[in-house]
């Protein structure tokens, strides 16, 4: 399942997106059905984050994914990444297990639309490496979050 928001930055490639999931057949939750001209991106993204649990993945798109993501990065046991290309969706996968994906509707990706699909699909279908420097480095962070 995944669950997909975006602020008014992202609309159309939100819904192109969903397209995308349609045609693969996955499930998603689009969390902002309505266009909301001047809405802020921190309370989709906020939507997103609450719905991601272990199994589930979110996509937070606003105008250059950077926002979302930094918003998205201040929930317990959300780790969002902002991706650009096949590799850097692969690789926040299997190294960062990244579980919520940010993408930039105002960006030359975000108006690619074969790069997207191909970003989101990669996205959705890697699986994190579990190898154990990984989870040594992800404990890291987890243990960052207690000390500020
Ligand atoms: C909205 O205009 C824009 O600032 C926002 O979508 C995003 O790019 C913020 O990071």
């Amino acid at each position: 399942m995944i669950i997909i928001g975006t602020d008014h930055a992202g609309f159309e490639l939100k819904e192109y997106i969903k397209k995308i999931l349609e045609e693969e057949r996955i499930e998603y939750i689009d969390v902002t059905p309505e266009y909301v001209k001047d809405d802020d991106y921190t309370d989709m993204t906020e939507s997103v984050c609450l719905e991601v649990k272990d199994n589930n993945m979110g996509i937070a798109i606003c105008g250059t994914g950077i926002g979302s993501s930094m918003f998205a990065n201040k929930f317990r046991g959300i780790r969002a990444a902002v991706c650009y290309d096949k590799y850097t969706a692969e690789m926040t996968r299997k190294d960062n297990n990244a579980n919520v994906l940010c993408l930039g509707g105002r960006t030359d990706i975000g108006k690619d639309i074969n790069k997207i699909k191909e970003i989101v699909i990669t996205f959705i279908k890697t699986n994190f490496s579990n190898e154990n420097r990984h989870i040594r480095r992800l404990n890291k962070m987890t243990e960052i979050e207690s000390r500020r």
